[in-house]
């Protein structure tokens, strides 16, 4: 189990080991604007704050687009392309 805590109202959810961020933001009902759902529209951008480790790595995808809005997957990652693998801590930018 791992959590993820929402920092722009405090909540937290308790996720299974490999969960999909995107799904998890959407069922908390977390104000996480979603488009392609691909990695392609950086929509979903977020900001890590704590646990970048606990997150998959960066997909082509995420790491071309995030290249195009002029930031570097670390803190910084696009929602949709995440699987949860231990806490963190995530920001709606
Ligand atoms: S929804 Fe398009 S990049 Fe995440």
């Amino acid at each position: 189990m791992a959590t993820v805590t929402f920092s722009n109202n405090g909540e937290s959810e308790e996720v299974e080991n490999g969960a999909d961020l995107k799904e998890v933001t959407k069922d908390a009902g977390w104000p996480i604007a979603y488009g392609c759902e691909d990695g392609m529209c950086g929509t979903c951008v977020i900001e890590v704050e704590e646990g970048q480790e606990n997150l998959s790595a960066p997909t082509e995808n995420e790491e071309q687009t995030l290249s195009i809005m002029g930031l570097e997957a670390g803190k910084t990652r696009l929602s949709c392309q995440c699987k949860v693998n231990g806490n963190c801590q995530i920001k709606s930018v």
